[in-house]
C-alpha cells in the first residue's frame, strides 16, 4: 500500500473485545499508509491489550482515562477529537454502540465522540447473539440515522466457538473500507460492468493461447467505480486478484464466455469499462483430448477471429457510457484516437507499454473528443480513481 493515508489524523478507539488485539495490526496498517494514529483505549479494552502495545506501533503516548493529568486543561476529549479527520472505533463492543446511540458519555472515548466535529466510523465486533439482539439492532438503526458509518461487520468463525454475523472485519478490510469512504461519492446510484485481466482460449484440455495481464488495472478500476458509489459488476478472466470489496465477480475464460456475460447484462449499465486484453484470435475448435507429438508433423491451429465485446456493447441502441483501454508500443496519442473512432466510444485511456506488465504503477492518458488528458504517474489505484473521477464529468454533461 502507497502513502494514501498521508497527512491524515485519525483517532482510533479500542473497546473491551476480544477483537482487540486485531486493532493493533489495524494501528500498524494505518500508520504504514502515512496516517498519524491517536488510541484512545476504555477500560476493558486494556484488558485484553495493553497500551503499551499501541503506543509502541502507533509513535504516541494512549490515552485511557478522563481524568488523565497530561492534559493540562482536563480537557482531553475535546483537545483529542478537535485535531481529528475522523474517528474510527475498532473494535466497537455492543455497549460502546449503545452508548453512542444514547448519548451517553462516561468515560474518556464516549466523551470525545460526543464531543466531535468529525465522521465516525465503527466496525462492531460482539457475539452473534449479541449483535442479533433486537436492543443492540435498534441501537444500530438509531447510529446510522445519525450519520455513524459502520464497517461490518463480517460473518463466519467467533471467538466463542460459534458462527455468524458479528465478527470484526479484517483489519486490512478495515482499511479498504476506510480508504472508500474518504472518495467522492461521483457515480453514486449508477451500475458500472467492467471487464479484467487476459481471456484464455483452449486449443486443448492442457494448453490455450492467451495474453499477458495480471487484471490489476481493471481490478482498481473496479475499486475505484465502487469506492465512487456505484454498483459493480466485474467480469474477470484467469487472474490471481482479491476481489475489491462490495464488487460483485464473475469469472470467465474465453472470450466468447466473457462476450455473453457482458452482453446480457450491458443494457442495464450506465457505464461499461472494457479493460481486459481479449485474445483477438481463439482456435476454431479445443480439441477434445489432449494433442499427441506426431512424429514428424507440426501440428495447425485454424485460427477464427473473437467478438470484439466493446465495440459491440457501443453499438447497441441505447449504449452505456462505454470506456476502452489501449496499450501501444508506440505513437500512443494517433493510435488511441483511431480507436476510439473505431469502436465509436466516447472515451479511452492509453498508455505506452514500456514497463513492462503486472506492476502496481502505471501512466495513462485519457483521449476523448475535447483531446487528450495525462494522468499524474502514479499507483494504478489512484490512476482509476482520476480515470473514474473523468468519467463521472463527463457523464454529468451528457
Ligand atoms: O482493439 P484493441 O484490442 O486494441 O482494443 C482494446 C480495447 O478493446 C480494450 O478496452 C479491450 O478491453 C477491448 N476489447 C474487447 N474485445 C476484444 C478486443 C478488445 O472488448 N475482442
Amino acid at each position: 500500500m502507497h502513502m494514501e493515508l498521508q497527512g491524515k489524523h485519525i483517532v482510533l478507539g479500542v473497546t473491551g473485545g476480544i477483537a482487540a488485539y486485531k486493532a493493533a495490526e489495524l494501528t500498524r496498517l494505518l500508520v504504514k499508509a502515512g496516517a498519524t494514529v491517536q488510541v484512545v483505549m476504555t477500560a476493558g479494552a486494556t484488558h485484553f491489550v495493553t497500551p503499551v502495545t499501541f503506543q509502541a506501533l502507533s509513535g504516541r503516548t494512549v490515552f485511557t482515562d478522563q481524568w488523565d493529568g497530561r492534559v493540562a486543561n482536563n480537557m482531553a476529549h475535546i483537545d483529542l477529537s478537535r485535531e481529528a479527520d475522523l474517528i474510527l472505533v475498532a473494535p466497537a463492543s455492543a455497549d460502546f454502540l449503545a452508548k453512542v446511540a444514547h448519548g451517553l458519555a462516561d468515560d474518556l472515548l464516549t466523551t470525545m465522540v460526543l464531543a466531535r466535529d468529525c465522521p465516525l466510523l465503527a466496525a462492531p465486533a460482539m457475539n452473534r447473539q449479541m449483535w442479533e439482539n433486537p436492543a443492540t439492532q435498534r441501537n444500530v438503526a438509531t447510529l446510522t440515522v445519525d450519520g455513524v458509518t459502520l464497517l461490518g461487520p463480517g460473518c463466519g468463525e467467533q471467538a466463542c466457538g460459534e458462527n455468524g454475523d458479528g465478527r470484526m472485519l479484517e483489519p486490512e478490510e478495515i482499511v479498504e473500507d476506510l480508504l472508500a469512504f474518504l472518495q467522492p461519492k461521483c457515480l453514486a446510484g449508477k451500475k458500472v460492468l467492467i471487464t479484467a485481466g487476459p481471456t484464455f482460449e483452449a486449443i486443448d484440455p492442457v494448453r490455450g493461447i492467451t495474453n499477458l495481464s495480471s487484471g490489476k488495472m481493471g481490478f482498481a478500476v473496479a475499486r475505484a467505480a465502487r469506492e465512487a458509489g456505484a454498483d459493480v459488476t466485474l467480469v474477470c478472466g484467469p487472474v490471481a486478484q482479491p476481489t475489491p470489496r462490495g464488487v460483485t465477480r464473475i469469472d470467465v475464460r474465453g472470450a466468447l464466455e466473457m462476450h455473453a456475460v457482458v452482453m446480457a447484462r450491458a443494457a442495464a449499465q450506465d457505464v461499461f469499462v472494457g479493460v481486459a486484453a481479449v485474445a483477438d484470435y481463439r482456435p476454431q475448435a479445443a480439441a477434445e483430448h489432449k494433442l499427441k507429438k506426431d512424429d514428424g508433423a507440426l501440428p495447425a491451429i485454424a485460427l477464427v477471429e473473437n467478438p470484439d465485446i466493446l465495440a459491440d456493447v457501443a453499438a447497441l441502441p441505447n449504449p452505456p457510457f462505454c470506456v476502452g483501454f489501449a496499450a501501444e508500443s508506440r505513437n500512443l496519442a494517433e493510435y488511441a484516437q483511431k480507436k476510439r473512432d473505431r469502436k465509436k466510444i466516447p472515451l479511452i485511456a492509453g498508455n505506452l507499454i514500456q514497463h513492462g506488465f503486472g506492476g502496481d504503477e502505471n501512466t495513462l492518458t485519457l483521449f476523448d473528443e475535447a483531446g487528450q488528458t495525462p494522468l499524474h504517474p502514479g499507483p494504478k489505484i489512484e490512476l482509476a480513481r482520476s480515470l473514474i473521477g473523468h468519467v463521472a464529468r463527463l457523464l454529468e454533461h451528457r
